[in-house]
């Protein structure tokens, strides 16, 4: 039998500036980003593209790991909403996680938005509270971790809480057959530079293991704007799909279950 998921990541909805407290904390930095540094860069077209293209090409699932905000203000989440609605009003099954950008401040108003919007990204089947969480597939079992929240405005980095690490080392601890995928926003194995040391995630270093031991057959994430693998001659590792918005690129992965075996193919939609 064969699965096909479709994973993609860091649309990042450009900022306005929509209150004045946002000139008080990050935002005002995640907005200048956005506006100046990024403009030009990401072409936000790109998502509905991709959402057409999972339309026409429906796979099993998809997973989007986040950063769908610039600066996680309602209006850039009613915004990303407005073009992720084609996709909700299917059948296709759908994940998200938050992204270190969607958690961006704790103001409440960001904080409440957030909630409504994995909410409605989960077609109202879950939210903040229920991360993380298990989807069971045929062939596969999900994990949907959940390590973004504000922090200072010059570190992008995620926590992954003792619960959360507790819960992926009882799920491994599950005598099944079936291969664990996890999804979330944060890459699992980190590679040591000083830009990656900037937006690591804090508390990891067993999932870590978890993964390149194969205990996690695959770990799928973003946060990283590039995209690149660390995988075996099974497929088996980590896939970080980079910038949808900045590459224009989709990953494609099949798991073939008769033998045992992940293939990912990138899809350029440009
Ligand atoms: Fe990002
Ligand atoms: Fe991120």
């Amino acid at each position: 039998m064969k699965t096909r998921i479709i994973h993609f990541s860091d649309t990042h909805e450009p900022a306005t500036l929509e209150h004045w407290h946002g000139l008080c904390d990050k935002r005002l930095m995640g907005w200048m980003n956005s506006s100046v540094v990024r403009k030009g860069r990401y072409n936000r077209d790109i998502l509905p593209r991709a959402i057409e293209y999972i339309l026409q090409n429906p796979p099993d699932l998809v997973v989007f790991t986040g950063d769908a905000t610039s600066c996680g203000q309602p209006g850039e989440f009613a915004r990303a909403l407005k073009l992720f609605r084609p996709l909700l009003k299917t059948d296709i099954p759908f994940f998200y996680v938050p992204g270190n950008h969607d958690a961006y401040v704790s103001d409440k108003a960001c904080q409440d938005a957030l909630q409504r919007f994995t909410r409605k990204m989960s077609r109202g089947k879950y939210g903040l509270e229920d991360y993380p969480l298990t989807i069971e597939f045929p062939t596969f079992r999900l994990l949907l971790i959940h390590c973004a929240k504000p922090f200072n405005p010059l570190l992008s980095c995620g926590f992954m809480t003792p619960e959360t690490r507790e819960f992926l080392l009882k799920e491994a601890a599950r005598l099944e057959a079936k291969p664990l995928i996890c999804a979330g926003h944060f890459p699992l194995i980190t590679q040591s530079s000083i830009i990656n040391f900037r937006r690591r995630l804090y508390g990891s270093s067993a999932a870590s293991a978890l993964v390149q031991d194969g205990v996690i057959a695959l770990s799928l994430c973003g946060h990283i704007h590039t995209p690149y693998e660390l995988l075996d001659s099974n497929g088996r590792g980590e896939i970080i799909a980079g910038s949808l918005t900045k590459n224009g690129s989709l990953a494609e992965i099949t798991f073939d279950s008769e033998q045992n075996r992940f293939s990912l193919q990138r899809i350029s939609l440009r």
